[in-house]
């Protein structure tokens, strides 16, 4: 049984298969079909629906998410929002009307999760005032494809939200729907779908079904169920075990819970790894990172995956958990091969120690994709040293989507080491690189593009240390 609200309706589902996702259950349980389906793998936006999450002060706080690739499990104790649930009887609510007004909508197709995508944009605007410059704009719609009207009009609109008649929902009035969510708690009670809240719930669970796959933000496990049609006969939520969500400063670094999303982690990577957090806001859309997690993308080990290139240049490492006890991994060891890590049966990631930055260290991220917005990296680049007296010092530079695992380039790392950062030095490593990868030749990109993009990445690291070479060349003229 899970319990939630839909529109401010308290709702009881019982019996539903462990793979049944949020759109599962509007279009075909509840019959609420406003929310569509597009591609079925978090790409196209048609199905953003809105979640509210209670906070410790008692108030909701709306976040968008793909409905087809969350589990519908994941509503407990939740507000659920969808496009019926937004106007007044014939009043339409102020995203709605902005819509119509500025003619942002044709087919209709992507409409409402476009209008979903805004809604959480014009709750958090209720909260405090919001920028609506191009980046939170960008931001705010990175996800939601719209192949018809065209961009220009939708941000006319979400710039036009403000001025319309401050129409409220009808499950607005309800000044006691927070605390009714918040009562209905995260205790689960449902056949195949656990959730946990606790480390030693996590682990009674995982000795009780030892083969039950765990599941967090659910962004690359679901697509094993809508793209390969693949079904799941028992999941483990780690999504909301306390332990897991905490972010922990220590004097060298901070250790962050597997479970913790990217929206969550970016004020931290904004404060202290500028170059980090750049690269978050191209990590897939704003629904992705409301609901991925680091711990996600690590144990998924795809050789495509954005954060471990950039943890191993800073030398993070894991604390992981299972059957024989707790022990530490340097990330470098923790891939093995293709989607092969040495997790052990039975193991999880915990947290991920991310080092802090020291004065003199430098980092740089760069990711190669074929779109800015919402889109898998052909390849991916990151880069830290340190320069001391005129030479580059524990340079360490890591790439993905250059073998069948995310890795650090050991010849080129040497090549470099030491060295001034002139020409002659960049030369050696560019021909060290072709020695330390035989990429992946895949529909992202072929083998010789890889190679080619890295070694021009490679180049951009020179021209952007030499920053005389660097305004030459106006480096940010091609940045995404
Ligand atoms: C449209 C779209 C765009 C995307 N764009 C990007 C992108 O730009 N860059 C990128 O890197 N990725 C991207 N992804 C992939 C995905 O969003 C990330 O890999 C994300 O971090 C996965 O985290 P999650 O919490 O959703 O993992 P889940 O899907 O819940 O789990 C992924 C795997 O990790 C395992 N797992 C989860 N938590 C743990 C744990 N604590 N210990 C051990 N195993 C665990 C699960 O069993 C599963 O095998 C995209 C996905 C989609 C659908
Ligand atoms: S249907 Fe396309 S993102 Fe969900
Ligand atoms: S209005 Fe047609 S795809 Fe968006």
């Amino acid at each position: 049984m899970i319990e939630f609200y839909l529109n401010g309706e308290a709702q009881r589902c019982a019996s539903l298969a462990p793979d049944t996702s949020v759109l599962e259950l509007l279009r075909a349980e509840l019959q609420r079909t406003g929310t569509k389906e597009g591609c079925a793998s978090g790409d196209c936006g048609a199905c953003t629906v809105a979640i509210g999450e209670p906070d410790r002060d008692g108030r909701l706080h709306y976040h968008s998410i793909n409905a087809c690739i969350t589990p519908a499990h994941q509503l407990q104790g939740r507000h659920l929002v969808t496009v019926e649930g937004l106007a007044r009887g014939d009043a339409l609510h102020p995203v709605q009307a902005a819509m119509v007004e500025c003619h942002a909508s044709q087919c209709g197709f992507c409409t409402p999760g476009i209008v979903m995508s805004l809604f959480t944009l014009h709750e958090r605007q209720r909260q405090a005032p919001v920028a609506l410059d191009d980046a939170c704009l960008e931001a705010t719609l990175g996800g939601n494809l719209c192949r018809c009207t065209g961009y220009r009009p939708i941000q006319k609109a979400a710039r036009r939200m403000a001025a319309q008649p401050d129409v409220r929902p009808p499950w607005g009035d309800s000044p006691g729907l927070a605390d009714d969510v918040a009562a209905l708690g995260s205790l689960l009670d449902a056949t195949g779908y656990a959730m946990p809240i606790t480390l030693t719930a996590l682990h009674a669970l995982r000795r009780q079904y030892p083969t039950a796959r765990l599941v967090a933000g659910a962004t690359d496990l679901w697509l094993e169920a809508t793209q390969r049609l693949q079904a799941f006969e028992h999941l483990i939520d780690v999504s909301r075990v306390t332990e897991l969500q905490t972010i922990d400063a220590t004097p060298d670094g901070w250790w962050i819970g597997a479970s913790v999303t990217y929206t969550r982690l970016e004020p931290l990577l904004d404060e202290h790894y500028p170059a980090f957090a750049r690269l978050l806001r191209r990590l897939g859309s704003a629904q992705i990172r409301n609901r991925g997690t680091l711990g996600g993308n690590i144990a998924n080990a795809s050789p495509i995956g954005d954060t471990p290139p950039i943890l191993l240049a800073l030398d993070a490492h894991l604390a992981l958990e299972g059957p024989n006890g707790a022990r530490q991994l340097p990330l470098d060891d923790f891939f093995l091969d293709y989607k092969r890590t040495a997790l052990e049966p039975g193991e999880f990631i915990r947290a991920i120690f991310l080092p802090r930055p020291t004065g003199n260290r430098h980092l740089e991220v760069w990711k190669l994709s074929k779109r800015r917005e919402d889109d898998i990296s052909a390849v991916l680049g990151a880069f830290a040293w340190r320069q001391e007296n005129g030479c580059l010092h524990d340079v360490h530079l890591a790439f993905g989507g250059m073998d069948a695992t995310p890795r650090r380039a050991q010849a080129t790392e040497a090549a470099l080491e030491g060295q001034p950062p002139d020409i002659t030095a960049f030369d050696a490593a560019r021909q060290a690189l072709a020695r330390d990868f035989q990429p992946l030749d895949d529909v992202r990109g072929s083998a010789a593009y890889r190679q080619l993009a890295a070694a021009n990445l490679l180049e951009r690291l020179r021209l952007t240390i030499d920053h005389d070479a660097a305004q030459e060349v106006c480096l940010d003229a091609y940045a995404h």
